[in-house]
């Protein structure tokens, strides 16, 4: 079975080709970066005109490369939601016309769920798992107990942990996105402020919550007071970001003793938060699982590999009068889904 994936849920256009026998076929990102960086961060009209701009290239290049005909594809798998509702319409129009062109099944399939999932293209995980989605949009801890079977602990009441790497290097004049430039940045700095680790050990209704905005805050009192190297803020910022998701997430795989934790999302590539929670985990007896760094941030291979799993697992489809969604939790993505 050849499932084509179309993910446009952010600033990435993106069009892959997943085959159950030989694995991923092709894997085609178009990146925006360069559109964004004046800005410090996605601006959401600009991306909608680059996604419309560039899909059909980049269907058309996964496609070549693929070396496949549009008679081999059995399905089309496309992102629906969450994620800016101007750029989730234009992947997915374009997964409908050509469901439609082409007489395929079109499967819908959630953005974090992509990204969890993600971990399962090259080796699966054993159910439960407990999930840390970090990314420039999430930051949520998920327990997947099966395929669609996901209860939602907890999220950010602010910032996503990765929006606050992109803010802090803005602030810090570095560039967009944020986060690999300041993981790598902070390698060469020391720890010389202590940062709030904010709700990191709240145990009443924000145990499993997150927030970035004070932390985010307090990095600029310090930038603006001027006392400190970029690379030694960088360092500083990055130890209190990662702590704040390393605790949380090993407290929850303790109290719901769960064995396996996947990391998925943008932020699964920074090299600290990998180096923390292997350690961490190890003293605790958990296993750690990331995604390779190929599939870390925004991708269509993800959203194609998840679309087979729906339909192979569930025989899940919908029709073309389904609707994308810029806000919609996991859990409840699945109960939309049969109620259509
Ligand atoms: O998953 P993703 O590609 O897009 C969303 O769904 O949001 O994540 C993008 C985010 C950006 O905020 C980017 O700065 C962050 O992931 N990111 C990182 C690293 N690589 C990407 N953050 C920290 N360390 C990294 N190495
Ligand atoms: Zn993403």
């Amino acid at each position: 079975m050849n499932i084509l994936g179309i993910e446009t849920s952010c600033d990435d256009t993106a069009v892959a080709i997943y085959s159950d026998t030989k694995g991923i076929l092709s894997n085609i990102v178009s990146s925006q970066i360069q559109i964004h960086q004046q800005w410090g961060g996605v601006f959401p009209e600009l991306a909608a005109r680059e996604h419309t701009k560039n899909i059909l290239y980049v269907l058309d290049t996964a496609i070549k490369e693929a070396n496949i005909t549009p008679e081999e594809i059995d399905g089309i798998a496309v992102t629906v939601a969450p994620g800016l509702i101007v750029s989730l319409v234009i992947g997915f129009s374009a997964a409908k016309a050509l469901s439609l062109a082409w007489d395929k099944l079109l499967i819908p399939v959630h953005h974090i769920e992509a990204h969890i999932f993600a971990n399962f293209i090259e080796k699966e995980v054993p159910y439960p798992f407990l999930a840390l989605v970090v990314s420039g949009g999430h930051t949520e801890l998920h327990i997947i107990k099966g395929f669609e079977n996901y209860q939602f602990l907890g999220g950010t009441l602010d910032d996503a942990v990765g929006e606050a790497y992109d803010k802090v290097a803005r602030m810090l004049g570095l560039g967009y996105p944020g986060g690999p430039i300041i993981d790598k940045l902070a390698k060469e700095g020391r720890e010389v402020i202590k940062f709030p680790r904010p709700l990191i050990k709240d145990k009443g209704k924000n145990k499993f919550n997150f927030s970035f905005s004070g932390l985010k805050s307090a990095v600029l009192r310090e930038i603006e007071k001027g006392n400190f190297k970029k690379e030694d803020i960088a360092k500083s910022f990055q130890e209190a970001a990662t702590d704040v998701l390393v605790y949380k997430t090993i407290d929850a795989a303790m109290e719901f003793n769960i064995k396996n934790i996947v990391v998925a999302g943008g932020v699964s590539a920074n090299s600290r938060l990998r180096e923390k929670l292997l350690n961490f985990g190890k003293t605790k007896n958990l296993n750690i699982h990331f995604p390779p760094l190929y599939l870390c941030t925004d991708n269509a291979a993800m959203v194609a590999y998840t679309g087979f799993k729906r339909f192979k697992e569930k025989h899940k489809t919908i029709n073309l009068d389904f609707e994308a969604k810029a806000r919609l939790r996991l859990d409840k993505f699945v109960d939309i889904l049969y109620k259509s």
